[in-house]
């Protein structure tokens, strides 16, 4: 490894624990991240011209500040920094924006919120952000340990964590919004009606929606499911109820 290799390899794995910074593995990170105005600071590619082919075809939009701010880099280099290299041959960091969730909360717009109680996997995690962008949710929070910004939830969520306030916090703070908790105890979600701000609570990938949010809930509703299967993937269930439920499409 070169000196200048291993100093860029240095720089991306600092990136990954840095809490103001990103890094976008692939294109599609890349792509919504300039869609939803990162601020990228840095585009590594082992190929300019398939790179730009990507972009011609799929955001020809961004084909031109691409190709100003892709430095290449050998194979090799582009394998150190990161643990699975992206078969789309790019990689970048950004900056993270700076989310206010007080602010998120306050919205007055009809729009859910997506609150994710200690998720413990990041890929299933991103899933989250990216369907919650899709569907125009206001905000995706999340609690416990995981990040919903390492590279593994952006990759997960496409870079869509630059399309709405995504943040961590250590508990939901007091709010007016209505708190719903989505769990297959609760009631049947179809004819039941979902109010209009809703924190919509999704419980972790083995434990469910924990007790002390069960406590500020009004509300507790089930996605239906035949018998015999015990529960949804969580970021196809936040997709049902996201699709389905505030909307009372039921
Ligand atoms: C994989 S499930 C967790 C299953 C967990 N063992 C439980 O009993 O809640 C992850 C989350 O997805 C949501 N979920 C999955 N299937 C659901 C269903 N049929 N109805 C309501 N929520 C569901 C819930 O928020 C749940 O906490």
């Amino acid at each position: 490894v070169t000196r200048a290799g291993g100093q860029l390899r240095q720089r991306y794995r600092e990136a990954r624990r840095d809490p103001h910074l990103a890094v976008l593995e692939g294109f599609h990170a890349l792509k919504h991240a300039l869609r939803f105005g990162a601020e990228i600071l840095d585009v590594r590619t082992v190929d300019a011209a398939a790179l730009l082919a990507l972009a011609a075809d799929l955001a020809p939009e961004l084909a031109e500040p691409l190709a100003g701010m892709a430095r290449p880099v050998d194979a090799g280099a582009f394998a150190g920094l990161a643990p699975a290299a992206h078969p789309t041959g790019v990689i970048a960091i950004a900056a993270r924006p700076v989310v206010d969730v007080e602010q998120a909360l306050a919205a007055t717009g009809p729009d859910p919120i997506v609150l994710l109680d200690r998720p413990t996997h990041h890929g299933n995690m991103g899933a989250v952000v990216r369907v919650a962008a899709a569907a125009g949710a206001a905000a995706v929070l999340t609690t416990g340990p995981h990040d919903p910004w390492h590279a593994s939830s952006i990759r997960g969520g496409a870079g869509l964590q630059f399309a709405l306030p995504v943040a961590r916090i250590e508990a939901l703070p007091e709010t007016d919004r209505p708190v719903v908790a989505i769990d297959p105890a609760g009631a049947p979600l179809p004819g039941a009606e979902v109010p209009p701000r809703a924190v919509l609570v999704f419980g972790s990938e083995r434990r469910g929606v924990g007790e002390d949010l069960l406590e500020r809930t009004l509300l507790r509703l089930a996605i239906p499911m035949r018998p015999r299967v015990s529960s949804l993937n969580l970021a196809s269930a936040v997709a049902v109820v996201l699709y389905w439920g505030p909307r009372g499409g039921g």
